[in-house]
C-alpha cells in the first residue's frame, strides 16, 4: 500500500512538473515578441487623461495638404490693417461669420451651438490650420478639413473682403478691438 501511494505521489508531481515546464518555455520559435512600441512612435502624447484641445496645432506637412495650400502659400496680405479697414472687416464679419463665431468672436453665434467642432473663439484658442495670413486666407475661401461647420467661401466673399476679415479676425484674437 505505502509502495502504490508513493508511486501516485511521483506520478502527480511529474505531471505538475510537466505542466510547469509547458508554460515556463514555450518553443523559442514561436515565441510572442512583446508589444513593442513601433519605430518613430511617440510616446510624448498628451498626459494622461487630457483631451486632444480641438485646436491643437496641426503640422505644417498638414496644411500643405490642404485645399487651396497650393494657390495662397506664401501670399502677403495687400490689405493694410488701417483703423478704416479694421472697421470695414467688423462689418464683414458681423454680416458674415457672427453667426457662428458670435459678434466679438468668442465662438458662442447661435449657428455654431450644435456644431461640432466647434466654431473657433479667437480670443482664447489657436489657429489650427495656421496663423500666417496666406494660412488664414486657405481656412476662409477653402475651409477647414470636412466635415466641419467652416465651409470654404470661394465664391461668395470677394477675395479683398477677405484679406480685410483677416487683419479684423487677427485684431480680434489680439484683443484689440
Ligand atoms: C457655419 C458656421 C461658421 C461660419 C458662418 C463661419 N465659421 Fe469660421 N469656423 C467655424 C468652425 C466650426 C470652425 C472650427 C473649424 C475646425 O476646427 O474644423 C471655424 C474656424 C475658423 C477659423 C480658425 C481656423 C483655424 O486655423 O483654427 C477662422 C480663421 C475662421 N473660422 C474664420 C471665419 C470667417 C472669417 C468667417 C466669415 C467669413 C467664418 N469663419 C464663418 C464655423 C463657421
Amino acid at each position: 500500500m505505502q509502495r502504490r501511494n508513493g508511486f501516485l505521489v511521483a506520478l502527480a508531481l511529474g505531471g505538475l512538473m510537466f505542466v510547469g515546464c509547458g508554460q515556463q518555455s514555450p518553443p523559442a520559435s514561436t515565441s510572442p515578441t512583446p508589444a513593442a512600441a513601433p519605430p518613430g512612435a511617440t510616446t510624448a502624447a498628451a498626459p494622461p487623461g487630457a483631451a486632444a484641445k480641438a485646436d491643437a496645432p496641426v503640422s505644417a506637412e498638414f496644411i500643405a495638404s490642404l485645399p487651396g495650400a497650393a494657390k495662397w502659400k506664401g501670399k502677403k496680405n495687400p490689405v493694410p490693417d488701417t483703423p478704416e479697414n479694421l472697421a470695414k472687416g467688423k462689418e464683414l464679419f458681423l454680416k458674415n461669420c457672427a453667426t457662428c463665431h458670435g459678434d466679438t468672436g468668442t465662438g458662442d453665434g447661435p449657428a455654431g451651438a450644435a456644431l461640432d467642432p466647434k466654431p473657433r473663439n479667437f480670443s482664447t484658442e489657436s489657429f489650427k490650420f495656421g496663423g500666417e495670413d496666406w494660412q488664414l486666407m486657405r481656412t476662409i475661401m477653402d475651409g477647414a478639413p470636412q466635415p466641419s461647420g467652416m465651409v470654404g467661401w470661394d465664391g461668395r466673399l470677394d477675395e479683398k473682403d477677405a484679406w480685410t476679415l483677416i487683419n479684423y479676425v487677427k485684431a480680434l484674437k489680439a484683443g484689440k478691438t
